[in-house]
């Protein structure tokens, strides 16, 4: 693949509070790390009520909206802007599955996770989906632009 045929995009990432109390938020962010993935913003917060609405829109009304609510308010989360080649659909292959008992092995959910109301990690899912999301989490100043020391032997 020539240079000129990476598509460079960004996608957001949000570590849900299961991964934080089970403690496996270093291990999750590394392997975006080493896959080459270019971290360019990062922070833990709280995620309010009114954040969690506006950022499960699309689910309101469905049967497990109040869990989904509950659960990504329950615990600190940690929240980042993941960019590289075509990061919103590798990113999504690397979450896997919704359901962590189907999800691929190698994947996050399938490696950490057991049920699916616990699936310890988000990621965008389209361009849409990343450009309102990362609008909803980060301001633009909490967005770094930097190059990767490695980057000349990932592209
Ligand atoms: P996410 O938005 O968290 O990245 O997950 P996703 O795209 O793979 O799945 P989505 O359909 O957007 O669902 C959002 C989250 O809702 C919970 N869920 N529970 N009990 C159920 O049937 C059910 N379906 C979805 C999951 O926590 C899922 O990540
Ligand atoms: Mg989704």
């Amino acid at each position: 693949m020539g240079k000129d045929e990476v598509k460079i995009e960004r996608t957001l990432v949000i570590l849900k509070p299961d991964a934080i109390q089970r403690g496996i938020v270093g291990e999750i962010l590394s392997r975006f790390e080493k896959r080459g993935f270019k971290i360019i913003g990062l922070k833990m917060m709280q995620v309010s009520r009114e954040l969690a609405e506006k950022h499960y829109l699309e689910h309101q009304g469905k049967p497990f909206y109040d869990e989904l609510v509950e659960f990504i308010t329950a615990g600190p989360v940690v929240v980042f802007v993941v960019e590289g080649n075509n990061a919103i659909s590798n990113v999504r292959k690397m979450v896997g599955a919704t359901n962590p008992e189907e999800a691929a092995p190698g994947t996050i959910r399938h490696d950490y996770g057991l049920h699916i109301g616990k699936n310890i990690i988000h990621a965008s899912d389209s361009r849409e989906s990343a450009e309102r999301e990362i609008d909803l989490f980060f301001n633009i100043d909490e967005l770094v632009d930097y190059k990767r020391i490695d980057e000349d032997w990932i592209y």
